[in-house]
């Protein structure tokens, strides 16, 4: 465990503050997540950490692992689904923890169930292996998505779908809505068709139009809202928007537990689902001697393999306990202060020269964006700083920011214009054995720099912390990529490639 003494507020600290909290009313507003952060989530100051990966994975209280653990301390609990005392007395805080998501998303239970799954992946690969793609249906989704949503057009594909993607431009990485419309009026009605798209992009930020759902709806489609990125710091109503499956993975909102997801899907498009095996846990009856024979639960029953992971799902209530007690809405003004104090800062470091030192991919206003920011540090020169030498020096100072593509791809190709024909080389042959190989490979060929750095704020953001990177970048002012010291090894690859040039 890091133990450090807490960082001094560095000079300036405090003048900056008053200016921030004067334009950003909304910051102070909701102090009671000042009060929370020195107690719930007082490790943070206690050890030094500038967490800034909250898109990663959010932040626990400290309030939630007690009550967690006097839950599990006080009580014994059996496997549910049993008729025993203790069976019965955890498979009453399961559906207590099931009607409680319902809740929180204001979902209504005549309309959505809960299918608890390990993460928001787990939740998108059961609606990718039980959809019923089909030869004339489609399966359309953004260039901007993450990878377990990319991954659905493999069902797809191999059921016969046709695979639309549908781009995001430069500089806002945001799809035009006719361009959406468009892709989404092209559908044969009569045919199983799926859109996916995020609610909030695990790259740029960039929240997603939530009216294309019911545009889908009146063209034929079924619509997968991935709600992973952005429900840790803004209020889904699915009372308002009615996508018919939505993935999400506690740990981004609440920080603990990890290893429980959902899927919330309404009932009407849980019915079209057909699952290609079933487990313990998911059938009635099944026989031995007639190969065909099991029945299916129904419901989300039907859905959730083998034994749930039961005693983290009462830590799934608590967690939303804790979220709604705050405030989902307090949660969202605080972050969207920050985020937009931060764009500003971000946006006007320059060099002496007067070249900007960030470049920021997607949208540099907060409109219709979350607090999540992607960008590069360029030098005087225009070269850009090697992301891992960005990311050591971060790490020295305690800063967690993420650096990479993120699982996102279209973001990043779209985000770095790399075109077709520069991709397709990667995909014969023996592929890089890792994405920094990849980065190495494609620099060398290109002169392209395929990464991106990544920065999130969450739940227990604070001034201090985006005070502290701002800083931190400012080191970076006027000088030159080639001259930090630490120089990553070149990959094996990179030298054979650039040697065989
Ligand atoms: C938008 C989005 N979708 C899906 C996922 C996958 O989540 P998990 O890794 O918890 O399955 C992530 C993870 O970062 C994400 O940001």
């Amino acid at each position: 465990m890091t133990q450090t003494t807490p960082r001094p507020l560095p000079t300036g600290y405090a003048a900056a503050l008053t200016d921030f909290t004067r334009r950003y009313p909304d910051y102070a507003a909701h102090a009671h997540l000042d009060a929370l952060r020195a107690t719930d989530y007082a490790r943070l100051d206690r050890t030094g950490h500038v967490y800034l990966d909250y898109t990663g994975g959010g932040l626990y209280a400290e309030s939630q692992l007690r009550k967690h653990h006097e839950l599990l301390a006080n009580n014994v609990f059996g496997n549910p689904h049993s008729q025993n005392p203790t069976s019965l007395a955890m498979t009453h805080l399961v559906e207590e923890a099931r009607a409680y998501v319902l809740h929180f998303f204001n979902a209504d239970p005549a309309e959505y169930t809960v299918i608890f799954t390990p993460n928001a992946s787990g939740a998108l690969k059961l609606v990718g292996e039980s959809y019923p793609f089909a030869p004339g249906g489609r399966y359309a989704l953004l260039y901007d998505n993450h990878n377990s949503v990319n991954g659905i057009r493999e069902f797809a594909r191999a059921r016969g779908a046709a695979v639309s993607y549908i781009p995001v431009s430069l500089p806002d990485l945001r799809a035009p809505t006719p361009r959406v419309l468009a892709v989404l009026a092209t559908a044969d009605r009569a045919q199983p068709n799926l859109f996916a798209f995020p609610a909030q992009s695990n790259f740029s930020g960039v929240q997603h139009p939530l009216e294309w759902a019911e545009a889908a709806h009146a063209h034929g489609w079924d619509v997968l809202l991935d709600g992973a990125a952005f429900t840790p710091t803004n209020r889904l109503d699915l009372s308002r928007v009615k996508p018919d499956f939505v993935p999400l993975s506690f740990y981004k909102i609440f920080g603990y537990p990890t290893g429980v997801g959902a899927l919330l899907v309404r009932h009407h498009a849980l019915a079209k689902l057909r699952r290609p095996w079933f487990a313990g846990g998911t059938i009635t009856i099944t026989s031995v001697q007639g190969e065909g024979w099991h029945s299916l639960i129904p419901g989300a029953a039907g859905f959730e393999d083998g034994t749930v992971n039961y005693l983290n799902l009462p830590a799934v209530e608590i967690g939303l306990r804790h979220i709604e007690a705050i405030g989902i809405d307090a949660i969202h003004a605080r972050v969207m202060a920050l985020t937009g104090w931060l764009l500003e800062q971000m946006t006007a470091l320059a060099h002496s020269s007067g070249a900007p030192l960030v470049h920021i991919f997607g949208p540099t206003q907060t409109e219709a964006r979350g607090g999540t920011i992607a960008f590069t540090l360029r030098d005087p020169t225009g070269e850009d700083f090697d992301f891992r030498r960005i990311e050591a020096a971060a790490a020295e100072r305690l800063i967690s920011l993420r650096t990479g593509c993120f699982c996102n791809p279209g973001d990043g190709e779209v985000a770095h214009s790399l075109t077709r024909a520069e991709m397709a080389c990667y995909f014969t042959g023996a592929p890089p054995s890792s994405f920094y190989e990849f980065y190495d490979l494609l620099h060398v060929a290109t002169g392209k720099t395929p990464s991106t750095l990544r920065i999130s704020l969450g739940v227990a953001s604070n001034f201090a912390d985006v005070y502290a990177f701002v800083g931190f970048l400012r080191e970076f002012c006027d000088r030159r990529a080639a001259d930090l010291p630490w120089a990553p090894e070149p990959t094996l690859a990179a030298v054979r490639q650039r040697d065989a040039a």
